[in-house]
C-alpha cells in the first residue's frame, strides 16, 4: 500500500556510480508508478566523469532500459581539484561484477544545460532532483539560470553528517567534501531540501541475510547488484567492523517511493568552505540553537528492515 504522501514524482538523478548509486537507480527503474525519470545526469566524484558517465550508460543497458537519456556534467569541482574515491568503488566504480562496455551513447548535451531547459520547460514546482554525487552540476544550473531556482519543485539529497561525523575527514561526508563551494550555493540557495545524512545511512547496512535475499532474485541486474555490494562493503568493514557497508544513494529514491520509512526534522544546515581543517562539513543545527533560517529537513532515522525490503521488493520488478 502506499503511503498518502508519496506521488508520481519527475525526477533528475545527478549521480556519481559507484555502487550505491547503482543501487539508487536500480531502485529507480523498479519503481515506475513513484518516479517519473526524465534523465540522469552525470558528475565527476566517486571516479573521473569519464567513468560515471560510462558507469551510467552500463547500468541503463544492465537493466535494459536504453529509453533513459545520460548526460555528462562537470568534470570537477567549481574551484578545488577533484577527490576521488577509488579506494571504496575501485578502479572503475562499479568494481564486483564483469561488466561490458556500454553500446549506448551519451545525450549530446551538457548536463547543466539539460537541468535548466528541463526544470524552463516542466510546469513549475513538478521537477524533484534527486543528487547522489557532489553538487557540482546543480550549483553550476543555479547559477547560470536563477531563474530555474523557483521552479524545482524539491531537492533530495545523499550527503553531510551530523553526530556520524564525516568519512573522507573526521568533519566531512565525501559529497559535500568533494565541492564544499557547490553545496553552500545548493543549500542555500531556498529550495525545499531533504536531507540524508551519514547518520541514517549508517544504518543501513548490506548485512548478509540482507544480500542473500537480493541474490535469490536471481536476475541478471540483481546478480550484479550482490556483486557489486559485496565489493563496496569491504571498505566499511575493514573501516567501521560492521556487518556490512552502508547504502547510502538509495535512501534517496525510497523517500520518494515511500517517505513513512523516515523521519527527521527541519533545521539550519550550513557548509563550512573556509577552514582547511573542516571543509565540506554540514553544521546542522539540530536542536535550533541559533535563528538561522531552517532551509533543509534532516532525516536522522529510518525503518532499516522497510527499507531493505522495498529496496528487494522493487530489485525483483527490474
Ligand atoms: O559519502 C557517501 C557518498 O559519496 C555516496 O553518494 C557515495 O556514492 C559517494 O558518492
Ligand atoms: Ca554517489
Amino acid at each position: 500500500m502506499r503511503d498518502k504522501m508519496s506521488d508520481r514524482r519527475k525526477i533528475i538523478i545527478d549521480t556519481d556510480p559507484g555502487q550505491d548509486d547503482a543501487a539508487a537507480i536500480f531502485l529507480a527503474f523498479g519503481s515506475p508508478q513513484e518516479v517519473d525519470l526524465l534523465g540522469i545526469t552525470t558528475v565527476a566524484g566517486n571516479v573521473p566523469l569519464s567513468l560515471t558517465s560510462r558507469n551510467a550508460l552500463i547500468l541503463c543497458e544492465l537493466c535494459n532500459r536504453p529509453d533513459v537519456k545520460v548526460f555528462a556534467g562537470c568534470d570537477r569541482p567549481l574551484s578545488r581539484p577533484l577527490v576521488t574515491a577509488e579506494h571504496v568503488h575501485g578502479k572503475t566504480g562499479l568494481d564486483g561484477p564483469t561488466l561490458a562496455e556500454p553500446t549506448l551513447k551519451l545525450q549530446p548535451q551538457h548536463s547543466v544545460d539539460f537541468i535548466i531547459e528541463t526544470l524552463r520547460n516542466e510546469p513549475s514546482g513538478t521537477v524533484t532532483l534527486c543528487t547522489l554525487g557532489p553538487l557540482t552540476n546543480i550549483a553550476t544550473a543555479f547559477t547560470r539560470a536563477p531563474d530555474i531556482i523557483s521552479r524545482v519543485r524539491e531537492i533530495v539529497s545523499m550527503g553531510g553528517g551530523f553526530s556520524e561525523g564525516g568519512n573522507i575527514t573526521p568533519a566531512a561526508e565525501f559529497n559535500i567534501y568533494v565541492d564544499p563551494e557547490a553545496a553552500k550555493i545548493v543549500f542555500g540557495a531556498g529550495v525545499p531540501m531533504v536531507l540524508m545524512p551519514l547518520d541514517v545511512t549508517h544504518q543501513l547496512l548490506t548485512r548478509k541475510d540482507r544480500v542473500a535475499r537480493m541474490r535469490a532474485i536471481g536476475t541478471a541486474p540483481a546478480i550484479a547488484m550482490v556483486e557489486m555490494l559485496e565489493f563496496f562493503e569491504r571498505f566499511d568493514i575493514e573501516k567501521y567492523g560492521s556487518d556490512g557497508g552502508p547504502l547510502h544513494d538509495p535512501t534517496v529514491v525510497a523517500y520518494l517511493v515511500k517517505p513513512s520509512l523516515f523521519d527527521g526534522r527541519l533545521c539550519n544546515v550550513e557548509i563550512e568552505t573556509a577552514s582547511e581543517l573542516t571543509a565540506g562539513m554540514t553544521v546542522i543545527d539540530w536542536w535550533h540553537v541559533t535563528d538561522r533560517k531552517r532551509n533543509v529537513k534532516v532525516m536522522r532515522s529510518v525503518d532499516a528492515d522497510g527499507f531493505f525490503d522495498l529496496l528487494i521488493e522493487r530489485f525483483a520488478r527490474i
